[in-house]
Parts: structure tokens; sequence; C-alpha cells
């Protein structure tokens, strides 16, 4: 027989196609086609990235997974289907637009479900809950469509979102990937440094996008990525940015990424960090720690230099900071 994993990974590839054919071909899918029509997602692009639609109601995946004589306990593992309290199973993604996610070989591990109107209630968006085959950690949306182009361009975008993704894919920028909302981690970064070395952050131009572009940058610097943000007008993400603008304004987005040097500092100016000596001091500190990170020195050197010139401070005073932070990082 087959492993564990295979038989999951069956079943999924199973699920997306019924939830892909709902989406193209069910007379209820036509809410779901109209929702992505109104979003300028072609269906060349749905079927590229398997998206697709499950049905309103309790039993429509379970239904067909009888039909099929799926293990109704192997779709419980997965998370496709629930169990309330009188053993009765349901459908968990009902009524939501449908994005599979893939391994980077492009095996599908698990389900994103977005709901279709924003005030439907529950969260904007359900995804599957970890398995055996879906370590959300360790996954990338939509890396095994960018792979290739992130290879050939020696450089990866991170976005967001799955639609920033699946949006710029469709307007031709296919060296992306998405973190799904979280920071990213660890072993998103170390999966991303087998294809490049090179990334430009761009996450949304909100609050919750500006503290995750802060927290990825340290998590790149220790895989050794030369780290660029790139920053939107207020209020966009690139979805709605390449929609509005189009590509070649993406593009000059992507030029005018700043290091993250120059990003940090007028991230802490904009704190009014730079007011008070006291809290000044605090953010050159801040500044100089992910320095003491990079293994180049002559990297660190030009750094240390950029930070004196920028705050007029002598740069025995800031090479001591580093020394400090390079004794931490030990
Ligand atoms: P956003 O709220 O920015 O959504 O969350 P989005 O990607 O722009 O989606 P649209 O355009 O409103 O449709 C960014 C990402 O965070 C994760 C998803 O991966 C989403 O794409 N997220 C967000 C969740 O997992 N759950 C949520 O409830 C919200
Ligand atoms: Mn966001
Ligand atoms: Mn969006
Ligand atoms: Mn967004
Ligand atoms: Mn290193």
């Amino acid at each position: 027989g087959q492993s564990e994993q295979e038989t999951l990974f069956d079943i999924n590839t199973e699920v997306a196609r019924y939830f892909s054919n709902n989406l193209l071909n069910d007379d209820e899918g036509q809410i779901a086609r109209e929702y992505f029509q109104k979003r300028n997602i072609k269906v060349q692009t749905m079927r590229a990235f398997g998206l697709g639609y499950a049905l309103n109601g309790w039993e429509n995946l379970v239904s067909f997974l009888k039909q099929k004589n799926i293990d109704l306990e192997k779709a419980l593992q997965l998370g496709l289907i629930g169990r309330n309290k009188d053993g009765r199973v349901y459908d968990k993604l009902a009524g939501r637009i449908i994005f599979p996610i893939f391994s980077p070989n492009g095996r599908v591990v698990a389900f994103a479900g977005r709901k279709l109107r924003e005030d439907d209630t529950g969260a904007k968006y359900i995804n599957s809950p970890e398995s055996i085959i879906y370590v959300k950690g360790r996954v990338l949306y939509g890396l095994s469509f960018a792979k290739d182009e992130i290879r050939k361009l020696d450089k990866a975008i991170i976005v967001e979102g799955y639609m920033d993704l699946i949006s710029l894919y469709q307007a031709g920028i296919k060296n992306v990937v998405a973190v799904s909302g979280t920071a990213l981690t660890d072993e998103q970064a170390q999966l991303l440094s087998r294809y490049t070395k090179n990334v430009v952050l761009l996450f949304d131009a909100d609050t919750a996008g500006i503290a995750a572009s802060m927290r990825s940058i340290e998590i790149l610097l220790r895989k050794d990525f030369d780290v660029k943000i790139a920053t939107l007008p207020a209020g966009e993400d690139p979805d709605s940015f390449v929609n509005k603008y189009g590509k070649e304004e993406f593009e000059e987005t992507i030029k005018r990424a700043e290091n993250f040097l120059e990003y940090q500092t007028a991230y802490f100016e904009k704190q009014g960090m730079f007011v008070d000596p006291t809290k000044a001091a605090e953010a050159i500190r801040e500044l100089v720690k992910p320095i003491a990170i990079i293994d180049d020195e002559l990297k660190r050197n030009i750094l240390i230099k950029a930070i004196s010139k920028k705050f007029n401070l002598r740069e025995k005073l800031l090479e001591k900071e580093l020394e400090k932070a390079l004794e931490q990082e030990k």
C-alpha cells in the first residue's frame, strides 16, 4: 500500500478538483465566479492556481467524500470536515472561496477558504489545521509557481496574502511568495534561501504590515539574505496596487526599495525617536543590532559608516556599539 502521506495528498488532490469544478462549472459557483471577476481574476488564473468554491451547506463535501469512498477520518485529520457533539460530520469551508496551498513540488498540502462578503460571519480566511503533510511555518504560499522565476531573477518578493501573489502573477510578476499573514519564520527563510539570497519585503501598507516587515528583517539577515523593503501608498496592498496602477508602477515601487537600514531609520524617525537624546540613543542601538547579524565584515563597516554619516556620530562610538551587539550574537 501507499504511505499515510500519499493517501492524504491524494485526498487533497481529489478535493481540490471538486472545489475547482464548483467554481468553474457549478450553477452555485456563479457567485464565486462573479467575486473573482470583480477582483479582476481571469479564468485562466483561477485554473493556474486551482482556485475553487465550497458550496454552501453542511454536507456537500461530505457527500462528495462518501461518493468517492474517501475515509472520513482522514478528511477530519486534514480539517476538511469537522464533527459536532452528536457525531455528525459537516463541511468546514462551506460558502467560501478556496485557495489550495501547495508544497514546493506542487502537491496540495492544505486549503484556505475566504469568505465571500466582508460582513459574513467568521474569520476572513480559514486555513486547514496542521497535519502530517502541513506544517504552517514551513510553507510559503506560491513557491511552486515562483521558484523557477526566483532562480532566474535571483530575487524574491515577499508579500502577505494569497491574493497579492495571484494578482502579481497574473500581471506577469512571478518571483513572488506569500507568508500568509504571519511573520516570516526561520524555516520559511531557510526554504527560500535554496532559490535566492535576495529579497524584497512588500507587506501591506498598514500597521500590521510594518510590524511584520520589522520582524522579518532579522530572520532574513540570519540566513544571510540581502534584505530590501519596498513601501506602498497607505492602505494599499500589492493586489490593490497592481490592479490600480499596473505592472510598470509596481516595478518602479520595487526599484525604489530601500535597504533595511534606511527603512528602519525612516521608521524610527516617523516614530519621533530622534527628538530626545534618550530615545535617540535607544534607536541608534536598535539600528546597530541587526548589523551585528551580518557575517560580511565589509558590509557591516559600510552600514556603520552610513549611520555615522546620517547622524553625525563618531564611527569609533558606533563600532563600540557594534562590538557589544556582536558579543550578544555569539
Ligand atoms: P489580509 O487581511 O491583508 O488579506 O491578510 P488579503 O490577503 O489582502 O486578502 P483580501 O485582499 O482581503 O482578500 C493577509 C493574509 O493573512 C492571512 C491570509 O493568508 C491573508 O492572505 N489571513 C488573514 C489569515 O490567515 N486569516 C485571516 O483571517 C486574515
Ligand atoms: Mn494585511
Ligand atoms: Mn488584499
Ligand atoms: Mn492585504
Ligand atoms: Mn550567517
